[in-house]
Formats: structure tokens, sequence, C-alpha cells
């Protein structure tokens, strides 16, 4: 570490270097003691006397010649002493790149930097790089211009885009671990007959219709959701119930069944109405008559009551199956309820397997011996301990100064911090199919629960 210096010192070192101009170790010392001192910008005239060709032997002689020129305003020359490839090297580089107006190379640099040792992230030089980036966005005037909204009269077609939530990141069933069982219900009912319409057509099979999906929380009725938009080639319609909710009286009514006919103009089309005990559930908020008009016509819009459904389908997901108004279960509508179970001890290594991949970790992970240890962990459960583990390799790794990656004990310990959450669900889920099991609704819960013991 370099020591600050006084005035008296540096000066006294000055006059050193005067008497042995070829000291290059004294000539580092004076430098990184200005720099220290605060008092950079004076290193560099120093340099230029007694290193004019500007060959600084290590990365770190480079890094500290190059701040005094970038102090001194000098970031030609900084660029010029910084030869090295080390990442170290490289960010003083973008800053000269900053310096000198270009954003486009500073960034390149920038990044390679930080993904050669992501320790160097540096959020106020990305901010000052791309503050110049988009400084060249200006209009004629030589103003910088702003994007401007345009609004027309087609409210409801920006309505509509509000009210579908917008896309996400695109999610496949190579996201998803476990649930092999749905998995394979989804592709023969959602995805094979968007695929190939003509067969089922050939043999009068309707397409469309709905599915619900039901479990605790956290075990990726969402992400297969999601993923089964990502497989399918349909489009997909996200609704954003607690939007359509929060509307006036009667506005609920009208936007849904908006809602609906976009879905039946762009067949084939899946419509995703995630937690979808908010429609009726929310009775004790609204006036009793306002929830079970939406749920009446909810489900008139599913009969296909204004138009043909075809190509339509309807998939819903929710952790409170048992609020959900069993109207909702007649045949025609939510006819196919699928059970999505806490993963087993398979599915489990591969949700750790899925989670840990692109994150650095450490040779001999076992995702096999942690999945053994966590029982009743649903797949965000699993998440948490990854990124817990994630959060000790980012502390070692700021520590060291270097990538530290997730090790096995990282992982161990992660594990000791996070609960499972499934187990409360399960209870609850058992109470339900042991004593309002109406049509076996449940059937799938009580095998699960037989199958691991908990009945
Ligand atoms: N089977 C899985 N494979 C991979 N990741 C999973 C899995 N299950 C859950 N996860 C992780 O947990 C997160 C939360 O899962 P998700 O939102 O799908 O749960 P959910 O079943 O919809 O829960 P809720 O009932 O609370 O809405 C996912 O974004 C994903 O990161
Ligand atoms: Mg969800």
């Amino acid at each position: 570490m370099e020591e600050v210096m006084d005035a008296t010192t540096i000066q006294s070192l000055t006059h050193a270097l005067e008497a042995s101009p070829d000291n290059y170790p004294l000539l580092m010392t004076l430098l990184r003691g200005m720099i220290a001192g605060g008092v950079a910008e004076e290193g560099f005239a120093l340099m230029q006397q007694y290193r004019p060709d500007l060959d600084f032997e290590s990365a770190q002689d480079q890094v500290d010649a190059a701040i005094c020129c970038l102090e001194a305003g000098e970031a030609e020359t900084a660029l010029e002493i910084c030869r090295a490839e080390g990442p170290e090297v490289l960010i003083i580089r973008a800053t000269a790149l900053a310096d000198l107006e270009r954003p486009k190379d500073a960034l390149d640099v920038y990044r390679k930097a930080v993904r050669a040792n992501p320790t160097l992230e540096d959020k106020e030089l990305e901010a000052r790089i791309n503050a110049r980036t988009s400084a060249h966005v200006i209009d004629r005037q030589g103003h910088p211009t702003k994007l401007r909204v345009i609004s027309n009269d087609d409210t409801d077609q920006t309505e509509l885009k509000r009210l579908l939530n917008p896309e996400e990141e695109k999610v496949t069933f190579a996201d998803v671990g476990g649930l092999d069982g749905i998995k394979k219900q989804i592709e023969k009912r959602i995805i094979l007959p968007f695929q190939k319409p003509s067969i089922f057509q050939r043999f009068k099979k309707r397409v469309g219709g709905g599915i619900l999906l039901y479990g605790p929380p956290g075990c990726g009725k969402t992400l297969l959701a999601r993923a089964t938009a990502g497989e399918c080639d349909a489009q997909f319609f996200n609704v954003a119930i607690q939007d359509v909710l929060d509307m006036y009286i009667g506005e609920s009514e009208r936007k849904l069944h908006a809602i609906f006919d976009e879905a039946r103009r762009k067949t084939p089309s899946v419509l995703f109405f995630d937690e979808i005990e908010a429609l009726g559930g929310k009775r004790q908020y609204t006036r009793e008559g306002t929830a079970s008009k939406l749920v009446s016509l909810f489900l008139a819009e599913m009969d296909g009551f204004a138009k043909d459904n075809q190509g339509v389908l309807i998939l819903g997901a929710t952790n409170v199956p048992w609020s959900i108004d069993p109207a909702f279960r007649r045949p025609g509508r939510f006819d196919r309820v699928l059970f999505v179970p806490p993963p087993d001890r398979d599915a489990r290594a591969s949700i750790l397997n899925l989670h840990l991949a692109g994150r650095p970790v450490a040779g001999g992970i076992d995702t096999r011996v942690l999945a053994k240890g966590t029982s009743g962990f649903s797949g965000a459960d699993l998440l948490e301990v990854v990124e817990t583990a994630g959060d000790l390799a980012i502390e070692a790794s700021l520590a060291a100064g270097s990538e530290s990656p997730i090790t096995q004990a990282m992982l161990k310990d992660a594990l000791d911090d996070v609960k499972p959450t499934t187990l409360e669900w399960l209870t609850t889920a058992r109470n339900y199919a042991r004593y309002a099991n109406e049509g076996g609704q449940y059937d799938e819960v009580l095998a699960f629960l037989k199958k691991h013991g908990k009945n």
C-alpha cells in the first residue's frame, strides 16, 4: 500500500530523483505518494521528464502512471501508457476513453474488464460512459432529445397493452426443473394442438378450453405458464388481474370482455390468468354483487357465450384452490386441473443445477447431496439457497479482490439459513383433501402425501 506523503517528503524525494534520474522504483514511489496525497496531477510532469518513453513495466505501474495523466487531464497519454491487458489496466483505459469522448470504445473496454474481474464493477464510471453515449442523441438545435410518448385515440388498444403484462425474458421447459408429468400434459393439450391443428380438425377435436394449475407457493406454476408461452407458437396473453380489478365498477367487466375478444381475434392464443383466485376471492373488499358479477362474466366468456372460443386456451394458476368458485371447474371451463407438487429429490437437484448454471461455481459441487437435505423446499426456496450462497461468494470475492466462486460449503451454509415453505401449504391442503374432496379434486394431493408418508 502506498503511504500518504506530506509535501516535504515529496519534495525531498523529488530532489533525490533529480540526482538519480534512472531510479525507476523511486519514480514509482513518488507517483504513488502523490496519488495518495491527492496531488496526482503533479506526477504527470515528473513522468514526462523521467519516463519520456512512457514505458511502465508492471500493470500496477501502468495504472498508477495513467491515473496521474488522467488527473492532469491528459487522457491521450494515459491511453498510451495502458498497454497491459489485465482488468485493472482495462478499467483505466476505459476511463481514458470516456474522457476522450469515445463512449463506444469505453463501454467495450469497461465490459471486458468487468467480465474478467467482476469486483471491478464501477457504476459511477459506467454511468459516466453511458451519459456520454446518450449525449449523442441531440436534436437539430443541439439540445439532447427525450423520448416523446405520442398518444392517439385508440385508447382501448393501449389500455389493453397495459392490462396484459409486459413480455418478460423468454423461458422454455428447459428452464423448469422436474415436473415432467405436467410438462407432458401441457405438451399434449396445448402445444401439440397448436402445432398440428389439421389432425385435430380432422377428428373434430376442439382446441382450447381451460387448464388450472394449483399447488404450494414457489413451486413453478407461474414459471411453467411462462415456459408454455415460450414453447408454443401461440399468442400468449398474460393478464394482470389486479389491474383488471382496480377499475371502477362496471369497468372491470368491460376490460375482461376486451381481453377475451383480443384473444379470440388472435388465435391460436393462450390467455394466462395468474393468481386467479383474485377474480372471485376478493368479495370482502368489493361489493358482493360486483365480484360475483365478474365471476359470472368470466365464466360466460370461458363458455364462449359471446363467441366461439375455438383456438383460445385459458390457463389459470392459484395456490389457494379451495377459495375458487366450484363453478370454475365445470366441464368446458377449467376441466383439467393439474397439481404442481413440491419438487422431489431429483427435481430439487435439477432445480439447483439450473440456478447454479451461469454463476461462477467451484469444482466438486454435488447437488444430489444437497437435494437430499432439502425435503419440503420449493423451487423458490432452492433459488434462495443459491442466491444466499452467491452472497457469500460475492463477499469472499470482494474481500479477496478477485472472483471466488460458489463452493459446496457455501451452499451448505446457505441451506441452514433457508427454511422450507411448502409444508404449511401441504398441511392445509391435506385437510381439504380429507374433508372437502368433492369430485376427487384433491386426489393428486392425497396421492402425493401418501407417497411421501405424510398422510
Ligand atoms: N421447477 C422449478 N424449476 C426451476 N425454478 C423454479 C421451479 N419452481 C420454482 N422455481 C423458481 O422459483 C421462482 C418462483 O416460482 P413461481 O413464481 O413459478 O412459483 P408459483 O408456483 O407461481 O408460486 P405462487 O403460488 O406463489 O405464485 C421461479 O421464478 C423460479 O426461479
Ligand atoms: Mg405464481
